[in-house]
């Protein structure tokens, strides 16, 4: 397996001439050589900002494009493929991009109606009442808010009986025409997308040779009281990359990168030659460290990420 870093890259618009003819380009607004970073949801372990750099990495032609630990979507939104298979275990979380891509319109009211309680209530009020009506019934409507209004993104489950207990955010959540906006570019962006409420093996035995599989697991150590605390083995995982990789799929896995910024040894055991590569992309501050040391300088928390590809 050899190892290098990542260079610097292009565009998605560049790369996805065809989706976007050059006058309706939806982003970005401020000239054609921006990276795409425009955020629809807020979600712990985002990869928007890296995206550009995993991408690069990507064979250059591939059938149909796999995310299956798609949380907010950071890498899909930005290479915006024409055929892909975007899928979760976090059924509302399913159910917003369902939204997006059926009916965004339904989506911007949503937003719309719980940011109206605002004004009458008072934004931690109306944070609570729509916090309470999630927690009674889970739900992509209520999640669409909460994640764009609670703490720093951190969509978090209490351990005991599985409720979000985020508190509010110290910011004011986007206006909903603002938000309508990054709708109606994500529509766009992710036209080409399925997005199921699927395990991650059940979306990867869908994949078939010459299909590109990108893996975001959520981060084995901290990452457990996070998206409703579901079990995930990475055991599992690694043997389902190994039958894609039998298949002729080609899958590239981020792992995460805190473990070498805390100096701790990584102590995942890859099986032999399951990878090729591995390659490591800057990830910059680590979110859950800057939640837990706020204040207090991060220049030593520069993280890198891992990403191991099997081609
Ligand atoms: C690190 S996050 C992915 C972040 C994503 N790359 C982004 O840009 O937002 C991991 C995601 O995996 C999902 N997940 C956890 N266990 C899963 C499983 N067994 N199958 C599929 N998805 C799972 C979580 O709900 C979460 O959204």
């Amino acid at each position: 397996m050899t190892t290098e870093t990542a260079p610097m890259l292009d565009t998605a618009t560049q790369r996805q001439p065809e989706l976007f003819a050059l006058e309706d380009a939806p982003l970005p607004p401020s000239g054609g050589n921006k990276p795409f970073r425009t955020q629809l949801l807020k979600w712990v372990g985002n990869k928007q900002k890296q995206a550009d750099a995993i991408i690069s990495h990507f064979p250059r032609q591939f059938g149909t494009y796999f995310e299956p630990f798609l949380g907010s979507g950071g890498v899909l939104g930005v290479l915006a493929p024409r055929n892909a298979v975007a899928s979760d275990t976090f059924a509302p979380l399913v159910e917003i991009w369902q939204t997006l891509h059926d009916d965004k319109d339904k989506l911007k009211q949503q937003y719309a109606e719980r940011y109206a309680q605002i004004s009458p209530l008072g934004k931690k009020a109306a944070y609570e009442r729509v916090l309470a009506s999630y927690n009674t019934r889970p739900n992509g409507a209520d999640l669409l808010f909460l994640c764009r209004a609670c703490y720093g993104g951190v969509v978090r489950f209490r351990k005991s009986d599985g409720f979000m207990s985020t508190p509010v955010g110290a910011h004011d959540p986007i206006s909903p025409e603002s938000f309508g906006k990054r709708v109606d570019i994500w529509h766009a962006r992710t036209q080409g997308a399925r997005f199921l409420h699927l395990d991650f093996a059940a979306a990867m035995q869908q994949a078939k040779r010459g299909d590109l599989v990108y893996c975001d697991p959520p981060y084995a150590d901290s990452q457990t009281i996070l998206y409703g605390a579901q079990a995930f083995s990475l055991h599992r995982l690694l043997d389902s990359i190994a039958e894609c990789k039998a298949r002729g799929v080609y899958v590239a896995l981020s792992i995460d990168g805190t473990k070498y910024s805390g100096r701790k040894v990584c102590d995942i055991s890859i099986p032999d030659g399951l990878f090729e590569r591995e390659v490591f992309v800057s990830v910059g501050r680590s979110m859950l460290k800057r939640f837990q040391m706020d204040g207090l300088s991060l220049e030593d928390h520069e993280v890198h990420d891992r990403l191991l590809l099997t081609f």
